[in-house]
């Protein structure tokens, strides 16, 4: 009995604390070590918290002293100092750690479009674990293979062609209402952002899921409270976190099921319509495709139920954090770049004078377009493009172990002043004239606002067509002006946005 319990006591003592050693001290810094020969440094790796202190640092002392110029453009070092700091001491390409997991942070362009346009599963989307799973599950943004390649081809439908064209109305209809809120409000200040938030959440309800403004806005509540507990818990370090529950965690819990139950609601309120014969289909917006499917008899195309669900989230969040991102920061360059409002004017009054936006206008608003895409250099919504590799591989000239995470940077890319000139920070629209390819001079990879490759965004073309309505009937009814209380201080929430809002005042045109 004593030996045998001595044996035990000495794996305790002897054992553990060696795998510990092993997993914490020996794997980061032989990985560190192995990536350092080939040329890639980084700050060096701290036990078991990595270079998080680091960024919660830097970051903190960004935030004391953030006091930008209005006409000051250049957010990235306000936005990932960390980032900012670490390419200029060591390079365009540098590892860093969350915790022990190495990030390989790349902004060469070659090398991200090796990464991106990748189709053999080389470089994966991160898996969704803890909260990030609760937020998104485990479908299209983050899915692989022939999982990944059904949902698209049914996502790629349900956002293109006639089936956008169909949503039109429902767009026209939701920026309609938010105008009438508006005119009631003449003389004071309109603080967009969250004017915008309401905006996208409705239209994204209504044209992708049929669903009212309220049962929307009970969803997006959820999410933006899902959203919060993951960026309140990034960069928490803890091993024991499948053992014991946090009060964020019993939170998370909480509200997934709720969200859970939201969504069912309203799922089984279109089957009930086709059920009891109200209804003759499932409908052609995305929801109705995605019931399709679940009902598909071929086994190979059908989705489950929990699939369904996984699915409205995505497309709930995704459909409404990036693009009242885009439409509040736009709203604010233009108020502060009145020529430019000025010349999109002219040219929405050009093509629909007073009418509401139809398709073939909006296909032909080409100083909107270069201006959307100059705001999405300027203050892209997404900061980081995430990759995963699972095993050794081969990127340009280096070997990349496996388990490495790889973290592309828009912003730093958007910036970079060999592609875009040295006036990279400041708002040239003109630099869009003929184009993005144009623009990139040739590097595909130098404007990420969208991303890039196979992963490229499914709602690029339903975001800029609700950017674009939006914009027109606000351009159509007023000038505005920034309010004179407005303070710049762009920061990370999930995407970019403003700390403070961004107050405008509102002309009416006669
Ligand atoms: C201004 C608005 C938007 C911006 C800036 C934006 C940006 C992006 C970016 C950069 C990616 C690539 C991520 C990666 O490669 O890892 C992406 C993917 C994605 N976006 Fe968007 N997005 C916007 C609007 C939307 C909307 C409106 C929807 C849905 C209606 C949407 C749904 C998605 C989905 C599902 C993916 C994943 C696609 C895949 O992995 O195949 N996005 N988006």
């Amino acid at each position: 009995m004593i030996p045998l319990l001595a044996m035990c006591l000495s794996l305790f003592v002897l054992v553990i604390p060696s795998i510990i050693l092993y997993k914490l001290c020996w794997i980061p810094l032989h990985l560190q070590r192995s990536m350092e020969i080939q040329g890639i440094r980084g700050p060096p790796y701290r036990f078991f918290h990595g270079t998080t202190k680091e960024i919660i640092k830097m970051k903190q002392q960004t935030n004391d002293a953030v006091d930008m110029s209005l006409l000051d453009h250049d957010i990235f070092p306000i936005i990932q100092p960390y980032f900012y700091s670490w390419i200029k001491v060591y390079g365009n390409n540098f590892l860093h750690w969350i915790g022990t997991e190495p990030e390989l942070v790349v902004s060469e362009p070659e090398l991200i479009k090796e990464i991106l346009s990748n189709k053999d599963g080389t470089f994966q989307k991160i898996k969704g674990r803890g909260y990030f799973k609760k937020l998104f599950g485990s479908w299209l943004v983050v899915a692989e293979g022939e999982k990944w390649s059904k949902l698209r081809k049914l996502s790629n439908h349900a956002f293109h062609g006639d089936c956008l064209k169909d949503m039109l109305p429902g767009m026209t209809a939701c920026v309609e209402s938010m105008l009438e809120k508006w005119r009631t409000q003449h003389g004071r200040e309109i603080e967009v952002c969250s004017e915008f938030k309401q905006l996208s959440s409705d239209v994204i309800s209504r044209t992708a899921f049929g669903s009212s403004y309220l049962e929307g806005r009970q969803i997006f509540d959820m999410l933006s409270k899902l959203g919060l507990l993951i960026f309140r818990n990034r960069l928490k370090i803890t091993f024991f976190r499948k053992f014991i529950k946090t009060k964020d965690d019993m939170e998370a819990e909480k509200t997934e099921q709720l969200l859970h139950d939201s969504i069912m609601e309203i799922v089984k309120k279109r089957q009930l319509e086709v059920d009891s014969g109200k209804a003759d289909s499932f409908g052609s917006d995305f929801l109705g495709s995605l019931l399709k499917c679940h009902h598909d008899t071929d086994p190979k195309s059908q989705i489950s139920a929990a699939e369904i669900i996984d699915e409205c989230k995505t497309f709930y969040f995704a459909g409404q954090e990036t693009t009242f991102s885009l439409l509040t920061w736009t709203t604010f360059l233009l108020a502060i770049h009145t020529e430019w409002q000025e010349r999109a004017r002219e040219e929405v009054l050009q093509l629909f004078d007073q009418r509401n936006p139809n398709s073939d206008g909006i296909a032909r608003l080409k100083t909107v377009n270069m201006i959307l895409y100059e705001t999405l250099r300027l203050y892209s919504p997404v900061t980081s493009i995430l990759r995963r590799i699972d095993s050794k591989v081969k990127l340009g000239k280096y070997e990349i172990p496996a388990d490495v995470k790889v973290a592309i940077p828009p912003l730093a890319i958007h910036r970079n002043p060999d592609i875009w000139g040295r006036d990279a920070n400041l708002f040239k629209p003109e630099k869009f004239s003929q184009g993005v390819a144009k623009a990139t001079n040739g590097n595909p990879t130098a404007f990420l606002g969208f991303g890039y490759g196979p992963r490229t965004c499914v709602g690029l073309n339903f975001a800029m067509t609700e950017a674009k309505i939006a914009l027109s009937m606000i351009l159509q009814r007023y000038k505005f002006t920034l309010s004179p209380d407005y303070v710049h201080s762009p920061s990370i929430y999930i995407s970019v946005k403003p700390q403070h809002g961004v107050g405008i005042l509102l002309h009416p045109l006669a």
